[in-house]
């Protein structure tokens, strides 16, 4: 296939170098009057994979799509414009989204105007790119992580001069505040505090495909939580690959701790954040859980492994000893802390006795939640060029011991709530089963209960009848609107 000259294709070598240059900010956002109306009586559907960043990310899409003049559609079958926000953390993600983009050939056949269009951490791997460009020609808009602001112009070219466009940057240019936002949930927003990675876990696309770290200010942070609680959402998440570097990259005076004391003294009334390293957990981070009743009591503390030599190929920090340490820690100083956390088993040639450090670190958390994963080479970190003798079929055995392991405890930690009385934030009715409904506990436990006269976004108290591994069931006492 033959590359076109106007094509921005991504280069992991440059995407993995980090220069001190500064940030520069842009607040400004408008639409041309080309490309305000394009999408008049037109619609749009996302699809979203990955973590939350991407789904924050599709919410300015969305947003951008919006002030285009596009309407949301409820199918890709029903849309002039489909975007798929991919995710590269693991080889099955990638599987997942090559699979959807196969499907949609077929309704590309029926109707030749739709934009098919790829974009997200996918859209960063070079490597992708080229299987996209050779063996799926229905897509015909593929841009990266660092320029979804461009979304109007690039769809212009498709749209009215017919082209496949390929734009995608390797590195990360400016912070973009106030770009238009259509929000996903109305009672919990997620909020951006700093983009992009630099700690380079050697398993780990993530700092390749998001750029440095940028840390967006206190005062645009501040800004967009008390417009969140004006507008009567309930609950934010802070979000971050690794929030304790917030403000590193800003000045001297700005750290995580001090953003969270800020942010609660919003009073929005629950505050989460994601994801915190447990290198550079500061005290003063823990203190500000512990002390402000609005910053929810529960910490995601991503192990990897749980041995030492292990954790070192890995690139991440820490010792066995010194997560246990932090770990008993934010027990000890935070009442009624849930933590959950991230494991990964079959890093290159994890020897049995090492996995077993893995498991003696469950037994010793016994955590509230955990994500396990088998590991997966991304090409283009250092990992991916190690020796690994371990067969998978070793490592698909690791991960079915793990996950017997933690969800032992998972269960048993939930069965402590039995019999005692949870707030609990509703979503809404149960997908399952749309007689009872669903929320979240302060703990970020799943909470399915009963009750009368309730709806998405109220407070309700709800008395725990039965733990499972994954929820808890229960029905609701009261419920107060406010709290
Ligand atoms: N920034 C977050 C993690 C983002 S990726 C943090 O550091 O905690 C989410 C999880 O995916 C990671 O914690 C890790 O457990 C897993 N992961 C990342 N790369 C992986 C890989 N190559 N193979 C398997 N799991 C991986
Ligand atoms: Fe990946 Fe490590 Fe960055 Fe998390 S901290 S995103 S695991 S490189
Ligand atoms: Fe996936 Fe990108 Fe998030 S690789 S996990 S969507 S940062």
């Amino acid at each position: 296939m033959k590359i076109k000259s106007d094509w921005i294709l991504p280069d992991l070598k440059a995407a993995q170098k980090r220069t001190k240059k500064a940030v520069p900010y842009i607040n400004h956002f408008e639409l041309e009057d080309y490309v305000r109306y394009i999408g008049k009586g037109k619609k749009y559907y996302i699809s979203t994979f990955g973590c939350q960043a991407n789904q924050r990310d599709s919410e300015t899409l969305a947003g951008i799509l919006d002030a285009m003049n596009f309407e949301p559609s409820e199918s890709p079958e029903k849309a002039d414009v489909v975007l798929i926000n991919t995710c590269a953390v693991r080889q099955n993600a990638e599987e997942k989204v090559l699979g959807q983009v196969g499907n949609l050939k077929r309704v590309y056949r029926e109707n030749k105007d739709l934009v098919i269009g790829v974009c997200g951490c996918m859209a960063q791997e070079e490597k992708l790119v080229h299987t996209i460009i050779d063996k799926y020609p229905q897509v015909r808009l593929m841009f990266g992580t660092h320029n979804i602001q461009d979304l109007p112009n690039m769809l212009y070219k498709v749209m009215y001069q017919h082209e496949r466009l390929i734009q995608i940057y390797s590195k990360e240019g400016e912070v973009y505040e106030n770009l238009p936002v259509h929000r996903f949930g109305n009672n919990k927003a997620w909020v951006n505090i700093m983009y992009g990675c630099d700690k380079f876990c050697t398993y780990c696309i993530v700092p390749y495909t998001r750029g440095k770290e940028r840390s967006r200010t206190m005062d645009e942070i501040l800004k967009e939580v008390n417009e969140l609680k004006n507008d009567g959402y309930k609950e934010i998440t802070l979000l971050g690959q690794n929030v304790n570097a917030y403000g590193k990259d800003l000045s001297a005076d700005y750290d995580f701790a001090t953003l969270l004391a800020k942010v609660a003294e919003t009073e929005i009334p629950r505050i989460r954040f994601m994801t915190s390293h447990p290198w550079d957990f500061s005290d003063a981070m823990i203190d500000a859980i512990a002390k402000y009743d609005n910053i929810m009591p529960f910490v995601h503390l991503p192990m990897q492994s749980g041995d030492t030599d292990v954790l070192k190929k890995m690139g991440r920090r820490y010792t066995a000893e010194s997560y246990k340490t932090l770990f008993d820690k934010i027990k000890n100083r935070i009442p009624g802390v849930a933590i959950s956390t991230d494991i990964i088993v079959g890093f290159p040639n994890e020897t049995d006795e090492q996995f077993q450090h893995t498991l003696d670190m469950v037994n010793y958390c016994k955590f509230d939640n955990c994500f396990t994963f088998i590991y997966s080479p991304r090409e283009g970190t250092p990992a991916a060029k190690m020796e690994d003798t371990i067969p998978m079929e070793e490592k698909s055995k690791r991960l079915a011991i793990l996950n017997q392991t933690w969800n032992k405890y998972a269960l048993e930690k939930n069965k402590q709530y039995e019999g005692k009385v949870v707030k609990v934030l509703v979503d809404g009715p149960s997908k399952k089963d749309p007689s009872t409904f669903t929320g979240y506990s302060p703990e970020n436990k799943i909470i399915n209960f009963t009750g009368e006269n309730i709806k998405a976004g109220d407070f309700v108290d709800v008395y725990i009848e039965r733990a499972k591994t994954f929820s808890m069931d229960g029905k609701a006492l009261c419920y107060n609107k406010n709290k």
